[in-house]
């Protein structure tokens, strides 16, 4: 079945008149005028990836992949383990190339990592013997740059993650949730224009990662970044985000496209409501269908 017919039918199944289907590949087209006038951020443009493997027969990681995301949105990518969510990250990451297609970040084509991406990953990845405050100002010394200067930045964000009075402790002293925090500031802390994060509270117990999901949308509000977030939980992806994007796997590609038009702030009270749990079982079915083809 192809793409188009898949949302046509979810269309049909979706009866709630709060929810917006488009096809993936029409979303920015479908978008509100105020969104359609904010600048174009990333746009990847028909996109293979194809891994080479051990046993030389390669695998098609990402066939056809075209997703435009401009300044300020919250996106989300969600889909079952293994359907490419990670690679399509790393690639508007500048870590990997695409076999095929574009990719460009603020109208240039991405050709290496940029300082004005940031990056945070499912697990923490601290320097163990560093404290808390040195592993936020790291990246500056990476570059080479005066560490000293960005202190007193350094702190702010650590005070607005309610980690003031951990500077100086070591990563092993705070819990899963606390050094997830830390990343999140070390990734902050360079101001970069995009957030990309990788199931950055996949290894997190379930209240940590609602409370740490309630806080990323405070700072995203407060520091207005655009946030590209990779989850394999459908409630997770519904309630961060702007647009669910959701892919299926072999090779990976986007089936569904859909705006969340929740009001914020959101608080968790908002899962109980019937249009959330419509937009949730319209991004499930849409994994589901595409699971079948
Ligand atoms: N470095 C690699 N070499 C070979 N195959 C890879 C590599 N990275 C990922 N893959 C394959 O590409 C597909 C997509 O992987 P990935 O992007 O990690 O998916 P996800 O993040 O959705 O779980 C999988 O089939 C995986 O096995
Ligand atoms: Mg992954």
């Amino acid at each position: 079945m192809s793409g188009a017919a898949k949302v046509d039918r979810l269309e049909r199944r979706v009866s709630s008149p709060q929810l917006q289907l488009s096809e993936p590949s029409s979303a920015v087209a479908s978008a509100s005028s105020s969104e359609t006038a904010r600048k174009l951020l990333i746009r990847v443009d028909a996109v293979d990836k194809e891994y080479a493997t051990r046993s030389g027969d390669g695998v098609t990681a990402l066939k056809g992949i075209s997703l435009e995301i401009r300044e300020n949105e919250f996106v989300t990518l969600v889909g079952p383990s293994g359907c490419g969510k990670s690679t399509v990250l790393k690639i508007i990451g500048g870590i990997i190339k695409a076999t095929r297609g574009l990719v460009e970040f603020d109208g240039r084509p991405l050709e290496k990592p940029s300082r004005e991406i940031g990056m945070v990953f499912q697990r923490p990845i601290l320097l163990p013997w560093r404290s808390v405050l040195d592993n936020v100002l790291f990246p500056f010394e990476m570059m080479g740059r005066n560490v000293r200067e960005h202190v007193d930045e350094a702190r702010r964000l650590l005070d607005m993650v309610g980690l003031s009075g951990f500077e100086n402790a070591l990563p092993r002293e705070l819990s899963g949730g606390m050094q997830q925090r830390v990343s999140i500031c070390r990734a902050l802390v360079y101001d970069p224009k995009l957030l990309l994060m990788d199931e950055p509270f996949g290894a997190l117990d379930a209240m940590t990662r609602e409370e740490l999901g309630i806080e990323l949308l405070r700072i995203w509000t407060e520091r207005r970044k655009t946030v590209v977030f990779v989850t394999h939980s459908i409630t997770e992806a519904v309630f961060l985000a702007d647009r669910v994007i959701v892919m299926t796997p072999r090779p990976g590609k986007v089936v569904l496209d859909l705006r969340i038009d929740l009001p914020r702030p959101r608080t968790i009270d908002v899962e109980f409501t019937p249009e959330f749990k419509a937009y949730a079982d319209a991004v499930r079915d849409a994994i589901y269908t595409g699971k079948r083809i």
